[in-house]
């Protein structure tokens, strides 16, 4: 009954987007009027790529929003959503989904795992996913003539894919790099040989969203990368690490903060370099982190501990995942949720549940946390 009630609610709102998009500007600032949403990008923002290509994640996740599992590694929405809903566009699609997608307002490459960087461990062996940004960016190039095709073709696939204009006036967005500093961290580097890595991995960032650039987007909404030292897949594996006050593992946070710095660097010149080009460096690092420093403030309590997970200081063991079945003292149990998941920053471990996702989304879209200083809606707008 919620559902049908929402989706009610939801054909309410696209009646009201319709009838205001279809109204003459008035405003001399207009919003932007972004028709499609182009996502590269790894767990932070896949909506079900990885599920797709491997196999489907168990319930608890989904159980928030969606009542079932859809991929995304969270308990409801991600701030993808957040961002296709603010503009009143459909959640976007996995490209890599082969069952009931509709691309008709864009696609989402990112897939859970994946790396800037080709990874040298790949799922279903390794810990990553073997399509890296390289490889989004190349099914992105390979995306628009097929579409073309099935477009010029005519009949029911042809009303699944965006209108040829969309690529020009799509917004592009972009959450990667948190998995090279994992594959750093977990390859047996050093905290300070993962940081000497970072001006590569964010050389090799800059290269692909200028492929990306080649291919006609021209609005790009890049998030830098999250406190990575606040997650239990580092506190609890990496028991030793030297903590801030807030219980985050701080030389960690550090290489992330490394990161975001070399690549706020790296889209300033790339402003430069590609002049007809809107791009935004957005800092979600900062609202991520200011949950852990202040969970009462939000709503939260157990800032650290995941909410769907088993074991430990953190309800954390990276061999035991959320929904995974694991045997205890010879019963099989599901790892299952927390009570209250509104009530929690981190969902599974290295994710956020939806309530965090939302504040998060919340803080980054009016504009305090980019460069240059402008929200979302205005993200086609060249400073
Ligand atoms: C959620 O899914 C379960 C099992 O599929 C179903 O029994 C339940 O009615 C659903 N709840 C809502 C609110 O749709
Ligand atoms: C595809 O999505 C568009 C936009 O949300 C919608 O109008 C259309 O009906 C969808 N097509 C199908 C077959 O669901
Ligand atoms: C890291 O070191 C451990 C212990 O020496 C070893 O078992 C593991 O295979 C190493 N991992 C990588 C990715 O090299
Ligand atoms: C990472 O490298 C930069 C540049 O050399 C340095 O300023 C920073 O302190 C390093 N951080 C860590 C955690 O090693
Ligand atoms: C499993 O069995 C051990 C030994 O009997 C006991 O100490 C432990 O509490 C049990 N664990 C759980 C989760 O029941």
């Amino acid at each position: 009954m919620a559902q049908i009630e929402f989706l009610r609610h939801m054909s309410l709102v696209s009646l009201i987007v319709l009838i205001l998009c279809s109204t003459p500007p008035i405003f001399a600032t207009k919003n932007c009027d972004f028709p499609a949403i182009f996502n590269f990008g790894a767990s932070n923002s896949d909506t079900g790529g990885l599920a797709a290509a491997f196999q489907a994640l168990p319930l608890p996740n989904g159980e928030t929003f969606f009542n079932r599992s859809t991929g995304r590694f969270s308990d409801g929405r991600i701030i993808l959503d957040f961002i296709a809903q603010s503009f009143g566009l459909p959640y976007l699609s996995p490209y890599l989904n082969s069952l009931g997608s509709n691309f008709t307002h864009g696609a989402n490459f990112a897939t859970a795992g994946s790396t800037i960087k080709i990874p040298n461990s790949i799922i279903p062996n390794g810990m990553f996913s073997p399509f890296s940004l390289q490889i989004q960016s190349i099914q992105f190039k390979d995306f628009i003539p097929k579409a073309k095709f099935i477009r010029d073709q005519g009949g029911v696939f042809a009303t699944l894919i965006p209108k040829e204009d969309y690529y020009s006036k799509a917004l592009y967005t972009f959450d990667i790099g948190q998995n090279d500093l994992t594959a750093g961290f977990f390859g047996n580097k050093t905290i300070q040989q993962v940081n000497t890595t970072v001006p590569d991995i964010v050389k090799s960032f800059i290269d692909n969203i200028k492929n990306i650039y080649n291919l006609g987007a021209r609005s790009f909404w890049i998030h830098n990368t999250g406190p990575i030292g606040c997650v239990p897949l580092i506190l609890a594996n990496f028991p030793s690490a030297i903590k801030d006050r807030y219980g985050c593992a701080k030389q960690y946070n550090e290489v992330s903060q490394y990161f975001n710095l070399k690549l706020k660097e790296a889209l300033a010149q790339l402003r430069k370099d590609l002049p007809l080009a809107a791009i935004t460096y957005v800092d979600i690092y900062s609202p991520k982190y200011s949950l852990f420093q202040n969970p009462k403030k939000y709503g939260f309590e157990l800032p650290l501990v995941a909410c769907c997970g088993n074991g430990g200081k953190y309800n954390y063991n990276i061999r035991a995942g959320c929904g995974a079945t694991i045997n205890i003292n010879g019963t099989n149990t599901v790892v299952g949720s927390c009570k209250k998941p509104s009530t929690r920053i981190i969902w599974d471990g290295t994710h956020y549940t939806e309530a965090a996702n939302k504040i998060v989304f919340d803080q980054i879209s009016n504009g305090a946390f980019t460069d240059p200083p402008i929200p979302l809606n205005r993200a086609c707008y060249k400073k």
